[in-house]
């Protein structure tokens, strides 16, 4: 199945002090989704933001808010969440002990239901939720920070979640350290919503920026 390849700019990465008109400028510059990284100083080692900054920019954008929550625990915050503005919820699936439920409760609001994998972690983890799941977010990076380098060690992770998911509608997502370098690469292996936090957004045009890393995806996608 050849699922349609998305960009998915990261507001880490943005001016904070400007961040409705770079919410607004990313729009406007061909962003596919809005990826929206929350971290807890918990799960992982860095505080970014919550709740009022997703409902800030909420009216913003009619784009999809792809919501990367690295949080733990979790499932107390999936509602607020989705109240906040969320459209996909990914939840890390090393953040509790009960993913299958954490789904099941993103899934039962409406929402679209992700999970990802931490570097460190295997694919096989995934294997009995699948019928829950609409994507799958291969960390490229260890989460926490932008900014870090692509692992190539993922390429083969990648590889392996496409093969499990064949045939199913889920997305296969990457984040962390793409650039219009390695986007073909992450591509060809089987990704097909790109992260880019630091790449569009030190970029002198964001515009620019996302065409040039959709069309080094694309350039290979099957
Ligand atoms: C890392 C975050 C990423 C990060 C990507 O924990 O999940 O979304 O912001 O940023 P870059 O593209 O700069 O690696
Ligand atoms: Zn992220």
């Amino acid at each position: 199945m050849t699922r349609p390849l998305l960009v998915s700019p990261s507001i880490l990465a943005a001016d904070f002090a400007r961040l409705g008109d770079e919410v607004r400028a990313i729009d406007e510059g061909g962003a596919d989704w809005i990826h929206i990284d929350v971290m807890d100083g918990h799960f992982v080692p860095n505080i970014s933001f919550g709740f009022p900054i997703i409902e800030a920019i909420r009216p913003v954008t009619k784009k999809l808010f792809d919501v990367h929550l690295m949080v733990a625990p979790v499932d107390r915050y999936l509602e607020a969440f989705a109240r906040a503005g969320a459209d996909l919820i990914t939840v890390h699936a090393e953040a509790g002990p009960h993913l299958d439920r954490s789904l099941q409760t993103i899934r039962a609001m409406g929402k679209k239901a992700g999970v990802s994998l931490n570097p460190g972690t295997p694919a096989s983890v995934l294997k009995h939720v699948l019928d829950r799941l609409d994507l799958i977010l291969v960390m490229t990076v260890n989460p926490g920070f932008g900014g870090q380098s692509f692992i190539p060690a993922m390429l083969e992770k990648i590889a392996e979640v496409r093969d499990m998911v064949r045939g199913r509608n889920i997305d296969i997502e990457v984040d962390g350290g793409i650039t219009r370098a390695n986007a073909a690469e992450v591509a060809r292996a089987g990704a097909n919503v790109l992260v880019a936090g630091s790449a569009v957004f030190k970029a002198k045009s964001y515009a620019e920026e996302i065409r040039a890393i959709r069309t080094a995806a694309m350039s290979i996608a099957v």
